[in-house]
């Protein structure tokens, strides 16, 4: 394609670094897509003859269905996506084949073509994060009143329902799947027609291929259209953070699910056994979500790293642009399905984690409350008065709920025997109700908002 000043061939090394045909081609439809409209533009606009682009179009389509029956044969000889398309096209209709490139650039092509790809690939990643929300919605309307401990450093810290801990993560996922709508919003312009760099002598229509290929608009600047990656670097923020929050619940589910906790059970279909110890249950899939947000971390960082210092415009670096951003949104995708499959089976088992949820004075504030309330004493006085309580209780080897009228007077004399009503886990959870609060009313009607939010 560009061997007219060349008289040898370049050396095997220089080819194997060189040609990116093995990541890029799946690019071949965004590929074609671009070629496509641009041929389109350049018969409207009287550049080709509606007879060229007409054979560029059957051509290209012929293309598109071997690579799609996976015929096609890619050569690393042809370096990449664009040559490989541009090559086998010439082979199936001849001359007008070479008029395709007039006016463009494979620097304009691949800003084209990799955008529309990651564009398309934040739109996939957005509904699978839909997909795990509605399960774990469904999770939390199942229990919007099973008590559970929440914690803080991973020691008791006050009980809540599990349905709010599930509508947590509904709330980060929901600020996830709104970072890719935004990153999309911000990337909708066309880079297509800036050709090299500078634009073209060319009288093309930017504005047409622009909205053919679903684009508000074309890029501004032709400088900027083949320089810019921060699209990619925008969306691999995006899936890092995402793959972070899911490194979050695939710990929890990690947790949760060992002998240990037993407070949920996953399905056959998302659990493994061991090839030696016949007892296990090993959450592998929690596991390995947990260790790939390493990976799309690295990408975020690689794809910053890679940019960085480069001066306009393209710069071959670019190249490596591509398979760490396809290898991060890949392992997001496995994961959010995984994630998905593993809470819609996963069976909570309500009476450990109430169980659990009552260990540890998990009510020790309710009681400080109550002190404050009832008897009007300072929260920081009241804070003591609990900590003495705790005390007696664990010297008891009782629960708080459990401890005689008598130790609780002799701590502070007016404590009545109405305070047993506010140390239970359920009466504690449910006087919660300030806005956000685990109160089950509370988490109910967040339960009817989201419903309502995901089935719109
Ligand atoms: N394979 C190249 C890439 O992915 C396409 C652009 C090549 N442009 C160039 N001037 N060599 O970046």
């Amino acid at each position: 394609m560009w061997g007219g000043r060349f008289s040898a061939r370049p050396d095997q090394i220089m080819e194997a670094i060189n040609a990116s045909i093995d990541t890029d081609k799946r690019l071949a439809e965004e590929d074609i897509a671009g070629s496509k409209a641009h041929a389109a533009m350049l018969a409207k606009t009287g550049v080709i003859t509606p007879a060229d682009a007409k054979a560029i179009a059957d051509g290209l389509d012929k293309v598109l269905a071997e690579i799609r029956e996976g015929k096609f044969q890619f050569s690393k000889a042809l370096e990449d996506i664009h040559m490989n398309v541009e090559s086998r096209l010439k082979e199936i209709i001849g001359e007008p084949a070479g008029r395709l490139h007039t006016a463009r650039s494979r620097n304009d092509q691949v800003a084209l073509d990799f955008r529309l790809w990651v564009k398309s690939a934040c739109g996939m990643r957005m509904e699978q994060i839909v997909t795990l929300q509605k399960a774990l919605l469904a999770q939390a309307e199942s229990h919007a009143e099973s008590v559970v401990p929440g914690f803080t450093h991973l020691q008791t810290a006050q009980p809540v329902t599990f349905g709010h801990h599930m509508l947590a993560y509904v709330e980060m996922l929901e600020r996830d799947r709104t970072r890719f709508a935004d990153a999309i919003a911000r990337m909708n312009e066309s880079p297509l027609g800036a050709a090299a760099l500078a634009g073209t002598g060319f009288p093309i229509d930017r504005h047409m291929t622009a909205k053919a290929l679903g684009f508000d608009k074309p890029m501004n600047n032709s400088l900027d259209a083949v320089s810019a990656r921060d699209f990619a670097i925008e969306s691999l923020a995006a899936v890092a953070i995402c793959a972070q929050h899911l490194s979050r619940l695939a710990e929890e589910i990690v947790i949760w699910s060992s002998a240990q906790f037993g407070f949920v059970k996953l399905s056959d279909a998302w659990s493994t056994g061991s090839s030696i110890m016949p007892q296990k249950r090993n959450p592998d899939a929690a596991e390995l979500v947990r260790a790939k947000s390493g990976r799309a971390i690295g990408s975020l960082v690689q794809l910053l790293t890679i940019m960085k210092g480069l001066p306009l415009t393209y710069s071959k670096d670019m190249q490596e642009d591509k398979q760490t951003t396809f290898e991060a949104f890949d392992a997001l995708d496995l994961s959010l399905q995984a994630m998905a499959g593993m809470i819609s089976t996963m069976t909570p088992n309500v009476e450990r984690m109430r169980a659990s949820a009552s260990s540890g004075f998990s009510t020790a504030t309710d009681l400080a409350d109550w002190l404050v309330r009832e008897l009007n004493i300072p929260f920081r006085e009241a804070h003591h008065i609990t900590g003495a309580a705790v005390k007696a209780a664990e010297q008891a080897g009782c629960a708080l709920p459990d401890l005689p009228i008598t130790t609780l007077k002799s701590i502070e004399p007016r404590i009545t025997e109405k305070v047993f009503a506010v140390l239970t886990v359920d009466a504690s959870v449910a006087s919660r109700q300030s806005y956000g609060g685990t109160a089950p009313v509370r988490v109910r009607e967040q339960i009817a908002a989201w419903k309502q939010k995901l089935s719109a």
